[in-house]
């Protein structure tokens, strides 16, 4: 399919931040966004146009019944200006997985990486050169039509958006406090938990400011059947470093398969790390932490990036993490994460796909 574009005019175009230690997350655009409609079973139309509201009908079903999917990936700016995109192709893959799971339309992946790559040969320029910043990328789909019997849709918009981002969390790269959430759930078997929907994060919301008045920047959920096992933050996968190795949960269709997690995974493998994905009860880590066991704990996910924790809360108790600072570990693989995304050191996995 052909991408048309309607660009603006370059005095139409807005500033660039000037000061890139200001970029907060996610409340500034580009100029230009890609959008594509579905309609009579096919996807139809793609084009590059300029950043707008939309304009929908007040019965569009995405509006009643939440059927939307999104992804997350983010572009770098690597030496010499090139454009980084890090295993775009992982997040088409899921947006796909997301889409099937919410009874959306497939999309064609590789033609969705060639329409980013597109939008970003407009864009790109807004990627921002200061270390931990860089352009967010939010693929969207939602339900488009007109039509309130509860069914899938039959007409969607996809959407991309560009946003340049700094740290996703306030304390940047310092370690945040989390709440281990014992009442409310995120996901059950069969479930939403292991797609990005955002009917999954609206579900979150209630009990993430409770605990955000309690004074913490996050919750970790446990599973839905016995509220013992850790599942996921929300917006990241959770680490913990026991007896020196890393353990995280495994993936059995309540967590989501996050880029990152993985990323971690295998960079901790090869730098000789044990690492093991599995069932890991909170007792367990909390009995750890007793013995000295538990060293550090850490979340991971595109937009946090890898992110120290410092403090867990549990059953009114608190419970300090490598004595609240970045622990030697988390430390040494963020290093390396970061170096791969940013082209300061080799990519030996072929993780990075550029623009030009
Ligand atoms: C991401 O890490 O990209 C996420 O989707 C997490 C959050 C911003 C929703």
């Amino acid at each position: 399919m052909e991408i048309s574009k309607r660009l603006l005019p370059q005095s139409h175009r807005q500033e660039h931040a000037a000061d890139e230690t200001k970029l907060g997350f996610g409340d500034k655009f580009t100029d230009h966004m890609f959008k594509m409609d579905y309609y009579d079973r096919a996807w139809r139309n793609p084009r590059i146009e300029p950043t707008a509201p939309l304009s929908l009908s007040p019965a569009a079903m995405v509006l009643h019944y939440c059927q939307t999917v999104f992804e997350g990936l983010k572009c770098y700016r690597h030496p010499g200006d090139r454009l980084a995109l890090f295993r775009p192709k992982d997040n088409f893959r899921r947006f796909n997985q997301s889409a099937e799971r919410m009874a959306i339309p497939l999309v064609d992946e590789e033609f969705m990486l060639q329409a980013v790559k597109e939008l970003l040969r407009v864009d790109g320029d807004w990627t921002p050169s200061l270390p931990g910043s860089s352009l967010y990328i939010r693929p969207t789909i939602i339900a488009t039509e007109p039509h309130l019997g509860v069914r899938p849709a039959r007409e969607y918009l996809l959407y991309v958006l560009l946003s340049p981002v700094g740290a996703y969390y306030k304390e940047g790269f310092a370690p945040i406090k989390i709440y281990v959430e014992d009442f409310f759930t995120r996901a059950a078997q069969g479930g939403l938990g292991s797609v990005k929907a955002g009917a999954s994060y609206a579900a979150s919301l209630l009990a993430t400011e409770k605990a955000a008045q309690k004074g913490f920047t996050q919750l970790l959920w446990l599973d839905a059947q016995e509220h013992r096992y850790v599942e996921e933050v929300g917006s990241m996968n959770m680490f913990f470093v026991i007896n020196g190795k890393i353990v995280t949960a495994d993936l059995t269709g309540t967590i989501l398969p996050g880029v990152t997690r993985s990323s971690v995974l295998k960079v901790a493998a090869d730098m000789g790390l044990t690492v093991e994905e599995r069932r890991l009860d909170i007792n367990e880590v909390l009995a750890a932490k007793e013995t000295g066991a538990l060293t550090e704990a850490f979340g991971a996910g595109t937009a946090a990036v890898i992110s120290p924790v410092g403090t867990l809360s549990y059953n009114e108790r608190q419970f300090a993490i490598a004595d609240g600072q970045v622990g030697p570990i988390t430390q040494k693989l963020y290093d390396e994460l970061v170096g791969i995304q940013y082209g300061g050191r080799p990519d030996p996995y072929g993780w990075i796909e550029f623009v030009d």
